[in-house]
């Protein structure tokens, strides 16, 4: 996924560029670049690695006279990460150049028949076929838009594009498929961003572009077209955030912030659907009528990385609450094989972005054979929010960091809502213990709060435990998935192979690895399940593996057992992954900031993998 961001109008653009590339890093950081029209010319400047070589680059060659620009920050999907690879791309001429989110499928058989009419290409990537297109349908139509129009019919793929042609100084043209594109609107200035932080300092007028849909910038006025040219009328819309959600706010890292603000979150995720213990929960945009509910006989909920491991655990609240059926896949896995889907399947997307290449082909064929959709999500502004026939959005605030944090306890709210509102409706879940949940959930912002407010614990643990290489997490029931979440925290910033496992299942193979090498952390939540876990770590202790343990139980035995216990206040067992994930990811956080890793932005990772 990559980042772009388009300016025409009277201000400075280079600042504009880069400070717009700059809140968009978490889409992609291995490359960037720019070009500007100024004195009349097109000028382009890139540079490999972190933003601030661009920066640094534009530093040291100033441009003047310059009221239109494009800018690119990328995570290589064609091409290695290099400054020949690096966007803005352009035709032979160099008048017309391009920047790109997605992936061109056919750009190969493109790009053959367009070196047939002499273009010569300089670089790997799929994006410069999409420069030379244009150009060559710009040499017939001599008009920027219609070459733009020309040209994206005969692409396939996913592509957000801002295009600029030197012979028409402050017109800009941006279309967009299956990627995020938007225009900001300003006074005597226009923009294009694949997401609303790039501009949000700048405007909150937003208009956010559909596909085929093809967008002609100039500083005074924008004209929105379908793919053959004819005026469609779009709605403006105004961003509900402010500029501030995407600062740091004094935190070292967005991810340190993002945790903390997890308190906030769950209260936001709440309100407006749990009123008060007495009162059902209000889902106002669940579309699903009460005789449908009733007559549910499966859910699927499909979802990728931190997402799914949420889903994980809505299987275990909705299976429990609502006695009914609950599978759960990868959108990877889900789309590639034969499913049995049908109109009586109510399908489930879990996305923080909404944007999730495999997640939306999911939700789409599961829409093809009828099933109703419900999308669960942070960004109702998303390509998944506006295809989806239910939504549930998760009001977690803008999410930098890549490692998702706040944006996976805002899906689990949602989730516990949903199950509670589905269960009140079929009455198939004892009212006391939904009652006890409700009080409970409106209690669990406090209880994180007391997590946040001893953190010297968990700190020492990941001091001592930041030198090893690889890491076993193991639950079981409810937490089997925390402990995979909290696993997969630890990889993700640290690069520390950790694996999470079914306690229960150390014994047929994982169990080979433990030694004083090989760390186990053990998710011990009151419940059904302790006294099996508790098992599982004596049996790893021991194979001489150093343990540690995260509870809510006061037993003091547990010190004998265990170098360091991260603890949690006590909660329904049902509830305890909104507490457990919390250590986890502090842990996490703690072991990479002492590694020195860039935790915002680990390597080859990007916030939202909008390709396939
Ligand atoms: C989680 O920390 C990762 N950044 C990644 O696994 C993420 O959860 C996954 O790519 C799914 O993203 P989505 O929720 O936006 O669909």
């Amino acid at each position: 996924m990559c980042g772009i961001v388009g300016y025409v109008g009277a201000k400075p653009v280079v600042k504009i560029l880069l400070d717009g590339l700059s809140k968009l890093e978490y889409r992609g950081y291995d490359s960037a670049g720019l070009a500007v029209n100024s004195d009349g010319k097109i000028k382009i400047f890139k540079a490999e690695g972190k933003l601030q070589n661009l920066k640094d680059i534009m530093e040291k060659n100033p441009v003047s006279n310059t009221t239109m620009g494009i800018g690119h920050i990328r995570w290589a999907t064609h091409g290695a990460p290099t400054t020949v690879n690096a966007h803005p791309h352009s035709c032979n001429c160099g008048k017309l150049v391009v920047v790109h989110n997605g992936i061109i499928e056919n750009f190969k058989e493109l790009r053959e028949e367009l070196e047939g009419y002499g273009c010569v290409f300089k670089t790997e990537t799929d994006t410069e076929t999409v420069a030379h297109l244009i150009a060559h349908e710009y040499g017939k139509l001599n008009s920027l838009p219609k070459a733009v129009r020309a040209a994206v019919k005969q692409l396939k793929g996913a592509y957000a594009l801002c295009v600029m042609h030197q012979d028409e100084p402050n017109v800009l043209v941006g279309t967009r498929k299956n990627a995020p594109l938007i225009v900001a609107l300003g006074e005597g200035e226009n923009y294009l961003a694949s997401d609303c932080p790039a501009i949000i300092e700048y405007t909150k007028r937003v208009i956010y572009l559909d596909d085929d849909e093809v967008a002609v910038l100039t500083p005074d006025t924008v004209l929105i077209t379908d793919i053959d040219g004819k005026q469609v009328v779009k709605k403006e819309e105004i961003l509900p955030w402010e500029p501030v959600a995407i600062s740091k706010m004094g935190y070292k890292h967005f991810m340190l912030k993002e945790i903390h603000e997890q308190p906030d979150v769950i209260r936001n995720a709440l309100a407006g659907k749990l009123h008060d213990v007495n009162s059902p929960v209000k889902l106002d945009e669940v579309k699903l009528t009460a005789e449908q509910i009733k007559n549910l006989k499966r859910i699927e909920i499909i979802a990728c990385g931190t997402s799914l491991h949420a889903a994980m655990i809505a299987k275990y609240i909705i299976e429990a609450f609502c006695n009914i059926p609950v599978d759960v896949e990868a959108s990877s896995e889900y789309i590639y094989r034969k499913t049995v889907t049908d109109k009586n399947t109510l399908v489930i997307g879990i996305s923080q972005s909404g944007e999730t290449s495999d997640t939306i082909t999911a939700i789409r064929q599961a829409k093809a054979v009828g099933s109703h959709v419900l999308i669960i999500t942070n960004r109702p502004d998303s390509i998944m929010a506006r295809e989806a026939d239910s939504l549930i959005p998760v009001n977690a605030g803008i999410e930098v960091s890549v490692a998702a944090t706040k944006s996976f306890n805002a899906q689990l709210i949602a989730l516990y809502l949903f199950a509670i509102y589905i269960a009140e409706i079929k009455d198939s879940f004892d009212k006391i213990h939904i009652k006890n949940l409700k009080q409970e959930m409106l209690e669990l912002p406090a209880k994180v709060e007391i997590i946040l407010s001893h953190k010297e614990n968990i700190m020492k643990c990941a001091k001592t435990f930041s030198s090893f290489r690889n890491f076993i997490y193991i639950a079981r029931g409810i937490n089997y998935a925390a402990a995979l979440e909290g696993a997969l925290k630890l990889k993700e910033i640290s690069y520390i192979n950790a694996t999470g496992y079914p306690a229960g299942e150390l014994k047929h193979g994982p169990i080979a690895m433990l030694d004083e090498t090989m760390p186990v952390l053990a998710i011990l939540m009151p419940g059904v399940v302790y006294d099996k876990v508790l098992s599982n770590a004596e049996e790893s202790k021991a194979r001489n593996a150093r343990l540690i343990a995260l509870t809510s139980s006061e037993d003091k035995e547990l010190e004998n057992l265990f170098e360091y216990i991260l603890k949690v206040p006590t909660v329904d067992e049902y509830l305890s992954p909104v507490l457990t994930s919390v250590p986890l990811q502090l842990l996490a956080y703690y072991i990479a900031e002492f590694l020195g890793k860039d935790v915002d932005q680990p390597r080859n990772l990007a916030k939202s993998v909008t390709v396939e």
